[in-house]
């Protein structure tokens, strides 16, 4: 299979290449969308974007304010189901799962597809019910599966030694980055195969960013990551390939995709290149 490190140009009607190659490597496609659109009532979020996102790599979705990144995510789980008057168009695939279909069990996909916002968001409950509510909702209910799951996970986020004694204490007396991993492992225990973020680290101090950021690293070779920030030296710290929204006639539009270097170093349009050099946006 042929590589490339340039990044790709998207027209109105593009429509990406079947591979996703980043340069060296180029992994199967997890995610893809064609000619996606989300509208809300009359207003489009987003317009026809096609966007291939590939396996276990880590995809950053960068723009400035209102061009859509936000919606894109919430496309990808169904979590537009849950926004009154919006409509999505288009396709998206994740893995076999044919996404907008009526029939696609919605539940199902979620737990594949988990999700984490940029205010962390614990339920009001204990570290351990945290995970344990979902674990249950998911009919796994013996106890040394979910005790397994829950030392598993906390561990996986580094707060197992953090929290090990006191697992019956409120997840809300944690720190902010503290429940930032805690939501990051509640997510993981649900063994998803795509982790969508957003914007997870903006709400953080710096320290606590910075371990939220390195574990989000972590997650490469293992998830499928799309994270959207708009902190862009992040984005170039963590990311395998990045994807530029702009607003265009009052509506979100996919500008150019690609591996990071390429879209930061040689963007192709001129939009790109503004953007990324802090001179729009
Ligand atoms: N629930 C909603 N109902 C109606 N309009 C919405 C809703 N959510 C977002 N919008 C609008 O859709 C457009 C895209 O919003 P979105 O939040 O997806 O952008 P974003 O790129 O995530 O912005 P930001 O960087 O500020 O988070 C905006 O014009 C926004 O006002
Ligand atoms: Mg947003």
């Amino acid at each position: 299979m042929t590589t490339t490190v340039s990044s790709r140009i998207v027209s109105s009607r593009g429509v990406p290449s079947a591979a996703v190659s980043d340069g060296a490597l180029a992994r199967p496609v997890e995610i893809r969308t064609r000619s996606l659109s989300l509208i809300y009532g009359r207003k489009p979020a987003f317009l026809d974007v096609s966007l291939d996102v590939p396996r276990h790599g880590i995809t950053a979705l960068i723009g400035p304010s209102g061009c859509g990144k936000s919606s894109f995510l919430a496309s990808l789980n169904r979590l537009s189901d849950l926004l009154p008057g919006c409509r999505v168009e288009g396709e998206i695939h994740i893995g076999e799962i044919d996404v907008l279909d009526p029939a696609t069990d919605v539940v199902a996909l979620r737990r594949r597809v988990g999700m984490i916002f940029q205010k962390p968001n614990p339920f009001p409950l204990s570290i351990r019910r945290n995970i344990e509510l979902p674990l249950k909702e998911h009919g796994i209910r013996q106890r040394a599966e979910i005790d397994a799951i829950v030392e598993r996970t906390l561990t996986e986020v580094g707060l197992w030694p953090e929290v090990s004694d006191r697992l019956g204490s409120p997840a809300l007396a944690l720190s902010g980055g503290q429940q930032q991993r805690l939501c990051l492992a509640r997510a993981l225990a649900l063994t998803p195969e795509v982790i969508l973020l957003d914007e997870p680290c903006s709400a953080l101090d710096p320290i606590s960013s910075g371990v939220v950021e390195d574990l989000i690293a972590s997650l490469r070779g293992r998830y499928t990551v799309v994270i959207v920030t708009h902190n862009l030296a992040q984005a170039r710290r963590i990311a395998d390939r990045v994807a530029f929204f702009w607003l265009r006639d009052g509506a979100g539009r996919l500008i150019e995709e690609g591996p990071v270097d390429a879209v930061f170093d040689h963007p192709r349009d001129e939009l790109t290149a503004a953007y990324v050099r802090g001179a729009r946006g």
